[in-house]
């Protein structure tokens, strides 16, 4: 794993650089976003960005709420499409639904894999909605939230009591099958996770530690969210 610690907005260049050199290389490859706050300055980066064509990229969405409706703009695919896929001309876009999950990892193997998947971490570990004590071998899949997950995002749906009780996520066979794998964390809030994530033993425990695993893999933190690590 290799750990990047610094600025914010030094990370989000050097994150935009990274995706874009990967799409220049190969402009239809299949690359994965995650929605949240962590990415935002990272796709400000990007749409910024004259030289880059994004028209032929196949976009993934990671996860996604259920039981929001379509224009809910509250939800992964519509903040991905406002902050990101409107700006780059992105129009080839794939979004995981109870109702295409079990043929989800099949689209994205169509598409040539997953060239890069950019990923955000929940304060328990989770990445997508791979809550602790999802197995390993997971592909997308529904998911039930946990109560802390729930309210990581009370702010943003107004309410602990209003956030949906299950999401559909990319699975962790999925997330660690992608060629490239960036994931930022910034802030103390991320700092003990992140601990656990670089130091922690690779159990479901945190799910994120599987990534120690991965050969590609390149953590990006704020010294804020790098405070625990020796
Ligand atoms: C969520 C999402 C992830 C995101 C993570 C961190 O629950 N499913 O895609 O990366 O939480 O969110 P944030 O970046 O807002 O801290």
């Amino acid at each position: 794993m290799k750990i990047i610690v610094d600025s914010k907005e030094k990370l989000n260049k050097l994150a935009a650089e990274m995706i874009a050199g990967h799409v220049s290389e190969k402009p239809d490859c299949a690359v994965a976003f995650a929605a949240g706050n962590t990415p935002v300055g990272v796709y400000e980066e990007l749409a910024n960005m004259q030289n880059v064509d994004f028209s032929k990229c196949e976009a993934f969405n990671i996860c996604e709420y259920e039981h929001l409706a379509a224009d809910d703009e509250r939800s992964c695919a519509n903040q991905l499409k406002a902050q990101l896929y409107s700006k780059l001309g992105i129009t080839k876009i794939h979004t995981p639904t109870a109702e295409n999950a079990e043929g989800f990892d099949a689209e994205i193997a169509s598409c040539g894999g997953l060239e890069m998947i950019l990923l955000g971490i929940g304060t328990n570990g989770h990445i997508g909605f791979n809550e602790p004590a999802t197995l390993f071998a997971t592909e997308t899949h529904v998911a039930q939230l946990t109560d802390k997950t729930k309210q990581m995002k009370a702010e943003h749906f107004g309410g602990s009591e209003n956030v949906p009780d299950t999401a559909v996520t990319m699975g962790l066979k999925t997330i660690c099958s992608a060629k490239n794998v960036i994931l930022m964390a910034f802030g103390e809030e991320k700092a003990e996770i992140v601990h656990k994530l670089v130091y922690g033993k690779t159990s479901t425990y945190v799910p994120a530690a599987m990534l120690q695993m991965h050969m590609n893999m390149t953590l990006m933190l704020d010294p804020e969210a790098a405070s625990k690590l020796d």
